[in-house]
């Protein structure tokens, strides 16, 4: 990016120069990220870089561009992490690295629980930011909610998301199920699938930059889930279970949740077809 600090640079040239810089460094959606670093770092809309043809940077907003730039195309670090926050469902939530970055697909895990009764108790193990326990208490103020993670850290933000967000959700630090009160009638969790295996295969973006506990489950990827279902069998009051797997885990994880006495069993797609989400009910 080009331009002195007293006259500055064109927001649309700074743009143009990020797009290049980030596309040259392969990741995958050039454009959207140059244009929601420049407008977080100018505090504006994305509407306002395009209609907008005076927009200038300038200042220290100069120095902050190059480095939030520098951070995706060199560093490879998600858009999220640069700028701090991430919507899930209607919740503008903060995430970090202490964190991983909620997806889209995990929404499915709210969808399913919607439709519980009014009062339930839901438990979601592995809250990490506290997106699926937070965005449920938004949409379904009458529910109780628990948010646990065996992570301290990632617990202190779902906490402090909680609190900036003035939403009731109770945090729980507790390997799986382990000691956590026999009180929930549906378990929600989005858990580590990745299988040691597939380590190479993933983007810089994630296995540089989020907790390799959010990502890691064993050789297979099914070690977190064959853990947390062993335990819930022995949790009769449990009615409703959905997880969310990996792609082609619906099966191996079908069996498991059969054989912890669930039979009423179905997988939700992702939006992009994807079978995301076993869900089973007893
Ligand atoms: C895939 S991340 C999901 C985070 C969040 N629920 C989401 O969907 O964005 C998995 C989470 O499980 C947590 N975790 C890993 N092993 C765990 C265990 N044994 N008990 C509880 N939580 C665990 C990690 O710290 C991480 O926050």
């Amino acid at each position: 990016m080009s331009g002195s600090l007293d006259t500055g640079t064109l927001a649309c040239d700074a743009l143009d120069g990020a797009i290049t810089a980030i596309a040259a460094a392969g990741c995958e959606t050039p454009r959207l990220d140059a244009e929601v670093l420049l407008s977080h770092v100018l505090g504006v809309g994305r509407e306002r870089l395009l209609t907008d043809r005076e927009l200038t940077v300038r200042g220290p907003a100069v120095r902050a561009f190059q480095n939030a730039v520098r951070r995706r195309a060199v560093e490879r670090e998600p858009v999220a992490y640069i700028v701090g926050s991430r919507g899930f469902r209607r919740l503008d939530l903060t995430v970090d690295h202490r964190v991983l970055i909620p997806r889209p697909e995990t929404e499915l895990l709210v969808e399913v629980a919607l439709s519980l009764p009014r009062g339930v108790r839901v438990l979601d193990v592995g809250t990490g930011s506290g997106a699926v326990a937070l965005a449920l208490k938004d949409e379904r103020p009458d529910m109780h909610v628990t948010g646990s993670d065996l992570s301290e850290e990632a617990l202190a933000l779902a906490r402090a998301n909680g609190e900036r967000l003035g939403l009731e959700v109770e945090w729980l630090r507790a390997d799986l199920l382990t000691d956590v009160p026999d009180e929930f009638d549906a378990i929600l969790s989005n858990p580590p699938y990745v299988a040691e295996s597939e380590r190479g295969s993933l983007a810089p973006e994630i296995l540089r930059h989020e907790p390799a506990e959010a990502l890691f489950a064993g050789p297979d990827g099914l070690m977190a889930i064959r853990a947390l279902l062993a335990q819930v069998a022995a949790r009769v009051r449990v009615r409703l279970v959905a997880l969310e797997v990996g792609a082609g885990q619906v099966p191996a994880v079908m069996e498991l949740v059969c054989a912890a006495g669930f039979r009423a069993m179905r997988a939700e797609k992702d939006l992009a077809g994807i079978e995301r989400v076993v869900v089973g009910e007893r």
